[in-house]
Order: C-alpha cells, then structure tokens, then sequence
C-alpha cells in the first residue's frame, strides 16, 4: 500500500495507535503461497499463529484451507475458533503443560512437536488417562545456525528448543514403545527472518543426513516438517510486498532427499502476515534535542516491541505530511530509552497531529502487544479492498 493510498480522512476518527491491515495483500500473498503448494503437492502448509492471532486475519488464512502451527493451548484454541481444521493443527513448544496437552487430545489435533523424553512421558500417560493416543513428531535440534539477530535463531544446539539430534535414536526407541503415542515423523525450526537460502539448504542437508541415520537403523521416517523462517523485505514494504517463496520452496524441493510421497510440512508466520499490517499512531510532539531531532508518536513498544527488542528494522512514514524531509529519532511516550522505533531517519516533516505509518508490522506485531504503562491494547482496522 503506498502512502497515498491510507485512507487518512478515515482515520481521523478513529483513537491511535492502531493496527490496519490491507487484506488484499494478505489475499496476493496467500495466492502466491498456494501456488507454490500447486506445483509441489507432498508440501502442507500450517501457518504459525504466533505471528498474528487477529481472528479476521486467522479466518482469512483457515479459509484457504491451510492448517495451523501451535504453540500454547490457547493458540491451539484461537486456531480452532477461527475455522482451521483439528487434521490439521500441530502443536509445539518446549514447556507444554498438562492441561494444554489435554485440551489439544480432546480437540484431536493431528500432531504434537515433542521437544524432550519427559515430554513424551507425560503425553503419553495424559493420553492413556483419556484412552486415546497420540500423534507425535520429534522435535530435533539440528544444530544449524541461521544468519539472522541472536535472539530469533532456534536451532543451534545452545538454544532450548528440540530434541539433541545425538539422542534421536534413544528417544525414537522411547517413542515407539510408548502404547499411547504414535509415531509420525520429524520436526525441525531453524529460526527467523531468514533471508540466507543456504540456511534451509543446510536444514535440508541435515534433515537428509538423518533419514538416512533412520532408514539404515531400519526405523520409520514419517513425515518431515520443516518449520518456518523465511523473512521478508523491512526496507521496501511498497517494491517488495510478497516474500520469495518461489526461492524457498524450491530449496527445499530441490535438496530434501526423501521417500517418495514423504509429506513435508512448513511452518511459515512472518512472511505470510508481516507485509499485510500497519501500525498507524499520530505525532504528539516535535522537539529538539541537544544533538537530535524527536518526533513523539502515540504508539509505543507496547502496540510493537520489535525495534526495542530485537533492534528491528520497521520503515516509518508520514501519511500526512508532504514537507521536504528532516531527520528524526522517532520515539514512544513509554518510560523506557529503548521505546525508539528508529533512529537517524529522514522523513517528511512532521507535525502535531500527522499521522504515520510503522511499515511491515502484521507479524509479531500485535501477537506482542502488551499493556505495559497502562496502555489499552490496539484495536485492528481492515483495508478490505
Ligand atoms: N515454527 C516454529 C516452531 C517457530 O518457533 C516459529 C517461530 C515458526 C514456526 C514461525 O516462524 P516464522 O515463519 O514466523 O519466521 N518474535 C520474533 C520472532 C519469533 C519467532 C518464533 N518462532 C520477531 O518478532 O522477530
């Protein structure tokens, strides 16, 4: 969506900051997703709740049929309410707590991610309790790192997620012994806003690596899930607005050497929802700094804590304002030095009362939100095209 084309008149009676999503991108987008899922039939896609669990945007991607990737019971149920299928609804996370697992077995959801021995245990005597069993997929770290900010990669051995892949013979032997858990594949998540193909071709080896660890220890395979990560462009929200997934899929189309007819499941958050989103907040302030320029903004590291926690990069706009440019730290009212969207940026001059626009924010943007200050969560407007 390009600055001319926020419906500002709309906006200004409405109370900021908010979040406002342009559905006919997330539509193009989730076309171009399944196109690639066309041309690829043993690929599944669940889309990854924790990116954005706005029930107008979940309706919108359980619409196309896709499944859901989990990571809470309340995630698992927000998947539910919106439509997506239980068939189709996978469940990880490292700390799952027994009520969670029992929501998710009386639900029938088609797969836990099961990230340790004592997490197997404990399903598999929840599952006996309900005379049930459950499906299970392995949760292997595969030790691999990805070119991406500290804080998001998953998959190195240092990282508390997944199973040590050294240990999978031990925990695979645990797993198809258990009475009440069934066995159905291997689940893998590298980390985040990966740009870097060479990082899922390194997956992809790895994954490979194993299947074959597996298939010579005469041990079932089962499926293969892939996770998700593939990252977006921050810089260019207009000239960009659709991820490669033409590259991604293809790396993994053409490394992954599985059985034929093997399923492989993704995982992907960012790269469907980021693009799609907005935060829009209006400038409250305008002051000069010994050494810099302010613009105070209405919206905080509360409505999206990504540039104080990660350092994310987020493009910041003037909706409202055609002046020539001027260099600004773009801040929050929050009492806290990192609630800074940006720093050192030129932007239209700003005004008391412009309104902008905090670019690329469908993803970990709301899902994040808190109310930290006192400050109401935001409201979600839709631009439905
Ligand atoms: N699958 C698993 C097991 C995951 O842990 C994640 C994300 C995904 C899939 C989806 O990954 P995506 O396609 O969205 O990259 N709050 C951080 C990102 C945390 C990602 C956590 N796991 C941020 O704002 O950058």
């Amino acid at each position: 969506m390009l600055k001319g084309d926020f419906p500002v008149d709309r906006f200004r009676g409405l109370r900021t900051p908010f979040y406002y999503y342009d559905l006919p991108l997330l539509r193009r987008t989730l076309d171009a997703v399944q196109e690639q899922l066309d041309r690829n039939p043993d690929f599944r896609m669940h889309y990854a709740v924790k990116a954005n669990f706005n029930p107008r945007i979940l309706a919108e991607i359980a619409s196309r049929g896709f499944g859901a990737d989990c990571v809470s019971g309340g995630e698992v149920q927000a998947a539910l309410d919106a439509g997506f299928a239980p068939e189709r609804i996978v469940y990880a996370g490292v700390g799952k707590s027994d009520e969670e697992i029992l929501l998710a077995l009386r639900a029938g959801i088609a797969r836990f991610n099961v990230e340790s021995a004592a997490e197997l245990e404990v399903i598999d005597s929840l599952a006996a309790s309900m005379g049930c069993v459950a499906p299970v997929s392995l949760r292997i770290n595969p030790d691999i790192g990805a070119h991406t900010h500290a804080g998001i990669t998953t998959g190195l051995a240092e990282n508390k997620f997944g199973i040590n892949y050294e240990q999978l013979d031990e925990v695979m032997e645990l797993a198809l012994g258990l009475e009440h858990i069934r066995y159905c594949g291997l689940h893998f998540h590298i980390g985040s806003q990966i740009l870097d193909m060479m990082d899922f071709t390194a997956l992809c080896n790895r994954v490979n690596e194993l299947v074959v660890r597996l298939q010579r220890g005469g041990r079932p395979v089962g499926d293969i899930n892939v996770g998700g990560g593939l990252g977006i462009n921050y810089q260019h929200p207009n000239h960009l607005p659709v991820a490669d997934f033409g590259a991604y899929f293809d790396t993994f189309r053409r490394h992954l050497r599985l059985p034929q007819g093997t399923p492989v499941h993704f995982e992907l958050g960012r790269s469907i929802v980021a693009p799609c989103g907005s935060l829009i907040a209006r400038v409250l302030y305008v002051k000069q700094g010994t050494h810099k320029q302010f613009a105070i903004i209405d919206g905080s590291m509360t409505e999206l804590v990504r540039p104080a926690m990660y350092r994310a990069y987020h493009r910041v706009e003037n909706l409202t304002s055609d002046e020539p440019e001027e260099v600004y730290d773009v801040v929050g009212p929050v009492c806290e030095s990192s609630d800074v969207f940006i720093k050192e940026f030129a932007m239209d001059r700003c005004r008391r009362g412009d309104f902008v626009a905090v670019r690329s924010a469908g993803a970990y943007g709301e899902s994040m939100a808190s109310r930290y200050n006192c400050h109401p969560l935001p409201e979600a407007y839709f631009f439905e095209g």
